[in-house]
């Protein structure tokens, strides 16, 4: 399927990266879509409609009341024709208007009167970013169905380094591309899992020592979030709890973001009250600090050792499976670096799961932070199964085949 004739609004707001929305625009323009540039105010001081009119062929939309045409109602006409709406870059004055309900230019009220999914690429300062005002707008939007799609860290241009640079225009490209044409779903998969409820869980877990310092791990999360994908495109409703990675969530899944392995337990055991079926992918951190220090901890003289007192954190895929409100399908993965049959088996039983999927960490091209894995299925009834190494993304559906096998 191609994008050719697809209908995108193409949102541009006040932020430096607004050049770069010319480099997007070229880019769906190549692929023959139909693109409709709205501006604000602020994008103007940025860049120029001239420039934008030109690349699109059309005029800039800019003003709510200046289209005597559309009798004044430009921005419903626009909105309900669009098959995507792209607002990039997403300033956070932008977003938080958004997340309010305020209607106060063209842009804002195409974003209200428009039953199309919403892209928002984020950029802004990275201060900004982590401000918890934003954090909650872009939280709340992501629940509404908003795909977001970045930010990525890196220099900025205040000079900052950190997490608030705009996506690269070919990134959200391809972001716009899986959203209109979803994810290819192998025919043999196509709503395998239609009317189940999924809680999926991702990343690493981090469990703070003091303000600034952290246990944590390597999980980059892109097999828990490939089976994420997998599961919305295989039609399940998807709920996909999620420790700090730098990807950014599939569309279409319930995202919760947590940090520690006592946010995510709480999170899961409040997800799997209806759900059919529990997948644990994340690396959840086994220990956590006995007390956090409210100060950062210091080396002096008198501490040239220091002991942290570590205890441990829930073992949620074990309470999952001992629940009383267990799902009719729950596994969980195991990362070994040696006996993975030995330990597979004992986490199959310890933790009273159905299927573990088992995969050698030792070995760098697969597991942590590769975008290939290889997995052993170790399932409840002795059959052990290799899925050979592919993709995160393929195994992800490989994964999900298996798990539809089990709700039979
Ligand atoms: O995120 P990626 O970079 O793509 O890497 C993927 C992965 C290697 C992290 C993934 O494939 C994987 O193996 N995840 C499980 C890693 C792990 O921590 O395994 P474990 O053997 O410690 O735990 C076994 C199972 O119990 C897991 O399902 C884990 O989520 C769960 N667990 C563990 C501890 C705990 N306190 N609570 C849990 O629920």
């Amino acid at each position: 399927m191609s994008l050719s004739g697809k209908k995108i609004i193409l949102g541009i707001t006040g932020g430096i990266a607004a050049y770069k929305a010319v480099l997007l625009l070229r880019l769906l323009k190549k692929n023959d879509c139909d693109v409709t540039v709205v501006m604000t105010g602020e994008a103007e001081k940025f860049i120029t409609p001239l420039t934008l009119q030109a690349l699109s062929g059309k005029p800039v939309l800019r003003d709510i009341f200046s289209d005597a045409e559309h009798n004044g109602i430009i921005h419903i006409s626009t909105a309900s024709e669009a098959d995507l709406v792209v607002i990039a870059p997403a300033t956070a004055n932008t977003i938080a208007k958004i997340r309010a309900g305020i209607a106060d230019n063209l842009l804002t009220s195409i974003v209200l009167a428009t039953r199309a999914k919403i892209m928002l690429a984020p950029a802004m300062n990275r201060v900004m970013w982590e401000n918890s005002a934003t954090q909650e707008n872009i939280e709340v939007l992501r629940n509404r169905g908003f795909i977001i799609s970045g930010p990525v860290s890196g220099f900025q241009a205040c000079g900052d380094n950190g997490t608030g640079r705009m996506k690269e225009p070919q990134e959200i490209f391809n972001d716009i591309m899986a959203v209109l044409q979803g994810p290819s779903v192998p025919p043999e998969h196509e709503r395998l899992l239609a009317g189940k409820k999924i809680v999926i869980t991702a990343g690493p877990t981090v469990e703070p020592l003091d303000p600034i310092r952290f246990i944590s791990n390597r999980s980059s999360g892109k097999m828990g979030y490939a089976i994420a994908e997998a599961a919305v495109a295989m039609g399940a409703e998807t709920i996909l709890v999620s420790g700090p990675v730098q990807i950014s969530p599939p569309a279409g899944v319930k995202f919760i973001s947590v940090n520690t392995a006592q946010e995510m337990h709480d999170a899961v055991m409040n997800g799997i009250s209806d759900a059919d079926v529990f997948i644990g992918t994340a690396a959840v951190a086994d220990f956590r600090a006995a007390s956090v220090s409210p100060v950062k901890i210091k080396k002096s003289a008198q501490n040239e050792e220091l002991d942290i007192r570590l205890i441990q954190n829930p073992d949620i895929l074990s309470r999952v499976g001992h629940s009383e409100q267990r799902p009719s399908v729950v596994a969980g993965f195991a990362a070994e670096t040696d006996k993975l049959e030995t330990y597979a088996i004992k986490k199959l039983k310890d933790k009273n799961a159905d299927i573990i999927f088992g995969n050698d960490v030792s070995d760098k091209t697969i597991g942590f932070n590769s975008d290939q894995n290889e997995i052993t299925v170790f399932s409840k009834d002795g059959r052990i199964i290799p899925l050979p190494k592919s993709s995160k993304k393929e195994l992800g559906f490989s994964v999900l085949r298996l798990i539809a096998e089990a709700l039979k």
